[in-house]
């Protein structure tokens, strides 16, 4: 599923949705624009040509005046074809103009030009005797007297052609179809690949919460832009990684309680059993000493009683581990001395290594301090953790026990040997109660250990190279732990920090 495709159908994707409200706005916004541009252009060209004709009509009538009176019809004729369009004639008074005529006084036609349609019947005044007749056809007619002295002796009637600004009104029309057309395919696109480009760090995110999901803890999103989706991210990022810390946290605790769960268990049947043990086995030791002082020979020689006592001192010293692991106390911490403590634990190890062959160098520094520790539980812990160094440890060589302080106030000690190293398979069961691979071993020292550690709010790791070596590192904690137990933490008042 990881970097799987959104199963999103498109049409309901953010992307086409924006896209279908932009290129919608645009639209609408452009044909409201252009409507409104056409009705005032329409409005206006209207006036234009009504005013047009009516000073067309009454310059003709007064032109009219001399020819009506000498009843000149020639003359006539050549002024209204004066006003008729010829091929190639240019003149705005021309082109509109689709017909003329001029009656006389009593409304009969003397000359006329052009007419091809009745003229309308009803007719309003524009002006002291100029009347419209209009029908909202392509053509409408203005009619102006031919005024003598005050007294009407004719009448101009000439038809105005629209055509000509329908025409240029149309073929606006269509540049404006065109610019619609054209602003939604560019407002489509344009949105299309502006949206894509803002979708992409959501579909990011989506993958990465998918991988969460998953189980992909700590899963980080590569969005960096500066708006508010790189700061999306940058939070999912952020609680990414607060998520993967939490479940470590949850599942290092669960370990440990598993861990401290078991040991706890063990530990009661164990201090049990030892103790069961114990009496039995010291009239052993009682009896079989005695039976060497009162020189009793016969059934039993001397090397083979030796042998049995032998063993039943093993036998104590596994009863004792057992019984001091069984009734391990709770850690009570006080204010320790760090530097002093680990001089007084490595001058023992150091006696415990010198029987062996073997030198425990101590690396202290003297800004160790004090902390907050059960001193006992914390020598207990050590001294298991260096015996199996000093074990491992081949006569001659050296094992190093290394104590640094930490910037949170925290101390980490570390045990190091060139000894033969951990397999890997033999790692995984360091800790656990009973585990030992050594000859005569109880395989309780790293167990207590790591309960020891843990009392304090610490840590305990290994870290190992077969044939080379193994470190183990101990890390006690600065503060005090979140439950309000006491864990290692250094004196404030000493150290100046806590
Ligand atoms: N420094 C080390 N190098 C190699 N193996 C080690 C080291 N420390 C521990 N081990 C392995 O871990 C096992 C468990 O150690 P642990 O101290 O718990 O028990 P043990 O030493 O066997 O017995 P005891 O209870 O006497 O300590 C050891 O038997 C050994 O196999
Ligand atoms: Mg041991």
């Amino acid at each position: 599923m990881e970097g799987g495709a959104i199963a999103v159908p498109w049409y309901r994707g953010i992307s086409f949705k924006v896209s279908a409200v932009i290129v919608a706005l645009v639209v609408a916004t452009v044909a409201v624009v252009g409507w409104i541009f056409l009705t005032s252009l329409h409005r206006y060209t209207e006036g234009v040509l009504k005013s047009r004709g009516r000073y067309i009509a009454t310059t003709l009538a007064q032109q009219a005046v001399e020819p009506i009176l000498y009843e000149d019809r020639v003359a006539l004729l050549k002024l209204i074809e004066s006003f008729q369009p010829e091929a190639g004639e240019l003149s705005a008074e021309a082109a509109i103009v689709a017909y003329a005529e001029i009656r006389d006084r009593d409304g009969r036609p003397l000359v006329e030009a052009g007419r091809t349609a009745t003229p309308p019947a009803v007719a309003i005044s524009v002006g002291p005797g100029v009347m419209v007749a209009d029908h909202g056809g392509l053509v409408f007619e203005v009619a102006a007297p031919v005024v003598v002295k005050g007294v009407a002796i004719g009448q101009v009637r000439v038809g105005v052609s629209r055509a000509l600004a329908r025409g240029r009104l149309r073929s606006l029309a269509g540049q404006i179809a065109l610019l619609l057309a054209l602003a939604a395919s560019l407002a489509a696109t344009a949105t299309v690949l502006l949206s894509r480009r803002f979708i992409r760090p959501l579909v990011q995110m989506i993958r990465g919460a998918r991988r969460i999901g998953e189980g992909g803890w700590g899963t980080q999103i590569g969005v960096h832009t500066h708006d508010e989706t790189g700061e999306l991210a940058a939070t999912f990022n952020e609680m990414s990684v607060r998520l993967q810390q939490a479940f470590e946290e949850i599942h290092r605790t669960q370990t440990q309680l598993i861990q401290s769960e078991r040991l706890s268990i063990l530990g009661s049947f164990a201090a049990h059993l030892a103790h069961e043990l114990k009496n039995p086995l010291t009239s052993i030791k009682l009896s079989m000493q005695a039976m060497g002082e009162v020189g009793f020979d016969g059934c039993l020689d001397p090397e083979e009683r030796e042998l049995i006592l032998n063993d039943v001192a093993h036998m104590d010293e596994v009863i004792t581990s057992f019984l001091a692991y069984g009734r391990r106390r709770p850690v009570v911490s006080v204010a320790v001395e760090v530097v002093p403590l680990l001089e007084e634990i490595g001058r023992r190890l150091g006696a415990r290594g010198r029987q062996a062959g073997v030198a425990v160098e101590l690396d202290l520094t003297p800004d160790l301090g004090r902390l907050h520790l059960d001193p006992e539980r914390l020598s207990e812990a050590l001294e298991n953790v260096v015996t199996n160094a000093i074990q491992v440890t081949p006569p001659g060589g050296v094992v190093a026990v290394e104590a640094r302080r930490l910037e949170d106030g925290g101390l980490r000690l570390a045990v190091a040997d060139r000894g033969p190293g951990i397999a890997a398979e033999a790692r995984v069961h360091l800790f656990e109660p009973f585990f030992t691979t050594r000859h005569g071993g109880t395989g309780l020292g790293l167990a207590i250990a790591q309960q020891g550690v843990a009392d304090h709010g610490g840590q305990i790791e290994v870290e190992s190279v077969v044939g080379e070596g193994t470190v183990v590192t101990i890390t006690l904690p600065g503060g005090r732990t979140a439950s309000g137990s006491e864990a290692a933490g250094y004196d404030g008042a000493l150290s100046g920090q806590r």
